[in-house]
Order: structure tokens, then sequence, then C-alpha cells
């Protein structure tokens, strides 16, 4: 068996040495959206993506869920421009992306549209509600998108070891190398928790290796900051696993809150990191009240298992129980919910911002103990 194909046959690559830098005759100052997009367009995590979408292939990724030719790609990734800006553009202009002054790459102006927002957030966020960080982030950003194929020619600044950050091409090499054929992906913009380690390992069983692959791209501003989490990931790696069956690496990613479909998202550019097999436990991807605890795996059904090719893995909403002595779901345990320990990510915050470990049944007392720690110098967490 060989390792996964990527998303679409191919893994892009728009990476260009900064010698190899085309004429530009425009600039776009982006922002860290999408100077993650951009990175993760070059390196193939996007693939089949090879730029920002056009009016075609967004309206088709809104309204569908799939691009113009029916590959599924279920969040549009865009790059937004003012009004003043979209005016001074036309196609066939060359522009640099400009990030905190720094050229980062081009762009190969294709188009420049008008987007319909009320429907992209109708469709991808399921509210207009602007209470929604996901809904809020596209609303704020501004209004005109301008499609083409990019260039790289500069890597984004990193946030944490080298070793953490690995394109899609050496992910896949390294799992070659580990002789993984079977792989799962966990998505995760969260401290560690043991239903997070127990639906880790209970699919673990199943294949050859773990890409524990935490988001650390932007993130709303009451969820806990990456170099914490980061920590948080090490110290179960060191403590709760073996040698050599975990590769932990960053998702550069900013988190759009759009749970089920981008659960979809997730799992599409995780096969295009080489995984296999991709973890979806409860609301994943979600915020507030906003998606039913389940939908980010119903909306797997939309789509063949041909045409996704990674196997999404279900998980149940899973917790410690008392009486059964173990990390259960209502799926393994017959007890009532008394002997259940489940607290709400609020109350976790809390009790971590009070400098009090959450129970051992909740969370490992090394992981807890990292995160006061980590929280003490760093701490945006709003009550
Ligand atoms: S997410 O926004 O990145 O999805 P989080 O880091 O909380 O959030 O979750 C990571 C993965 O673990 C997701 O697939 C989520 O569904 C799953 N998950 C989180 N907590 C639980 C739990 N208690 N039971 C089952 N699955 C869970």
């Amino acid at each position: 068996m060989s390792i996964i194909s990527p998303h679409g046959g191919k893994l892009v690559n728009q990476w260009k040495a900064e010698e190899n830098k085309p004429d530009a005759n425009g600039k776009i100052e982006i922002d860290a959206m999408a100077l993650s997009d951009l990175e993760l367009l070059a390196n193939g995590a996007y693939s089949p993506l090879t730029g920002f979408l056009d009016q075609e292939n967004y309206e088709s990724v809104v309204e569908t869920m799939r691009l113009a030719d029916g590959t599924p790609w279920s969040i549009p990734i865009t790059l937004p421009v003012d009004e003043k800006k979209a005016e001074q553009l036309s196609r066939g202009d060359v522009a640099e992306l400009i990030y905190e002054d720094t050229v980062y790459g081009y762009i190969q102006v294709d188009e420049i549209y008008q987007p319909d927002k009320d429907k992209e957030a109708e469709n991808v966020y399921l509210t207009t509600e602007l209470e929604h960080p996901g809904v809020k982030k596209l609303f704020d950003r501004p209004n005109k998108y301008v499609a083409g194929e990019i260039q790289l020619i500069k890597k984004p600044s990193r946030n944490h070891e080298d070793k953490y950050y690995l394109d899609p091409s050496e992910s896949r090499e390294l799992f070659q190398q580990l002789g993984w054929n079977k792989v799962v992906g966990f998505q995760t913009r969260n401290p560690v928790h043991r239903a997070h380690e127990y639906i880790q390992k209970a699919a673990l069983e199943i294949v050859d290796g773990l890409f524990l692959n935490p988001l650390v791209g932007e993130t709303k501003s009451d969820d806990i900051p990456s170099d914490v989490r980061m920590k948080s990931y090490e110290v179960l790696i060191d403590h709760y696993y073996p040698d050599n069956r975990v590769v932990l690496a960053v998702f550069n990613a900013a988190m759009r809150y759009a749970g089920p479909r981008e659960a979809i998202f997730h799992a599409l550019v995780r096969k295009n990191f080489g995984c296999s097999h991709f973890i979806v436990g409860r609301d994943h991807a979600g915020v507030g009240d906003y998606y039913g605890t389940y939908d980010a795996q119903k909306i797997f059904s939309e789509f063949s298992e041909d045409e996704l090719d990674i196997t999404p893995l279900f998980f149940e909403h899973s917790f410690y129980c008392h009486a059964c002595e173990a990390m259960v779901s209502h799926k393994t345990c017959p007890h009532d919910d008394d002997q259940h320990v489940i607290l709400s990510g609020t109350k976790v915050r809390e009790l971590l911002r009070n400098g009090e470990k959450p129970p051992k049944t909740f969370s490992r007392p090394e992981i807890a103990e990292v995160l006061i720690e980590g929280l003490k110098t760093n701490s945006p967490i709003k009550s």
C-alpha cells in the first residue's frame, strides 16, 4: 500500500526562491489570515488550489461545496481588498503581496469581483450573525475579492520551533520513512484533554501513526495561545505516547469556526499532508451553539467516499466515567450522568486562570501544570 494521493491528484508547489521573483506592477497589503492562506496555497496544503479563488469557483464553493470542476472544496479561500485598491488593479497585473512592510509573494491578477458576503455567511457559517467570530471576520475584511495564481517567495516568520513546521511534501516523506501507510490526522485549537487523548488513541489502534496537527494560525482572542497549547501537546507525547507513533506539526491556518464545512476542509487539507484518516469528534470546529453536536460528522454524507478519499473517523462525545473507571461515551457506558466528568471549556479556563488544576479525570496533571504556568505569563483569557 502506498501513501494517499493529494486532493486533486497532484501536490501543488507555488514556492519560488526570492531570486526568481517576477516584475510586479502593483501592491496589495494583506492581513494575517491571507498571509497564512498564501503559505498554505504555496506549499500544497490547499491542493489543488494554486491561488485565491475566482468568482466562478468562489460561487461554486459557496453554493455546492465543490470547485467549478466538481472537486470537493468547502471553504472559500479568498483575497479581500478595499474598493480603492480594486479600482487600481486590472487583469494581467502582477501584484506584490505585502504583510507588515515585507513582500511575501505575488499574485497574477486574473479577476477582481464583488462577493455576496451574506450568501457566503449563510452557506458557509450557517448564520449571518456578527456574534459568530468567523462571520465577524468575513464582514470585517474588505469588500472586493482578487483572484489569481500566487507565488510565495518568503516564508512567514515562525512562532514555534522549526522542527514543527512540515510542508505536505515533508510530512509525506516522513510518514514513508516511518513506514506509515495509514495515518490519522487530528485537528485541534485547544489544549489537549483526556477526551482528545482517548479518541486519538482509539484511532491509533487501527492505523500506523497519529499526525497531531494543532492549528496555530489566527484564533479568537479567548482561545488559549498556541505557544501554551504546543507545550501541552509536547507533554502529552512525552508522557503518554510510545516513541515513533506520533508526529507533531503545526497547521498554520486561521480558524474559521465554520463547524461542518470546516471539518470537510480540515480533512481535505490533512489528506494533502498524507493522512489517510481524519478524526471528527463532537462539535468539530464549532463555536457557541451555532452547530449541532454531530453536524460536522453528518456533512460527510454529502460526499461520496471516492471524492473525499480520506476516511473520516467519527467519535461520540467522550468523557471519564467513575463507575467504569475509564474514558467512555454514551455508546460504551450505561451509567447515569452523575458518574460522568463533563466540564465546559469556560469552566476549565476559569480553573486554569485561578491556578487550579482540573480533575485528573479531565486533564492529565502534567498538562494542567504547563497550562497553568503558561497562562501566568500569557493570559488573554476572558471570564
Ligand atoms: S476544534 O475546533 O479544533 O475542532 P478542539 O480542539 O476542541 O476543537 O477539538 C479537536 C477534535 O477533538 C475535534 O475533532 C473535536 O470534535 C474533538 N473533540 C473535542 N472534545 C471532544 C470530546 N469530549 N469528545 C469527543 N470528541 C471531542
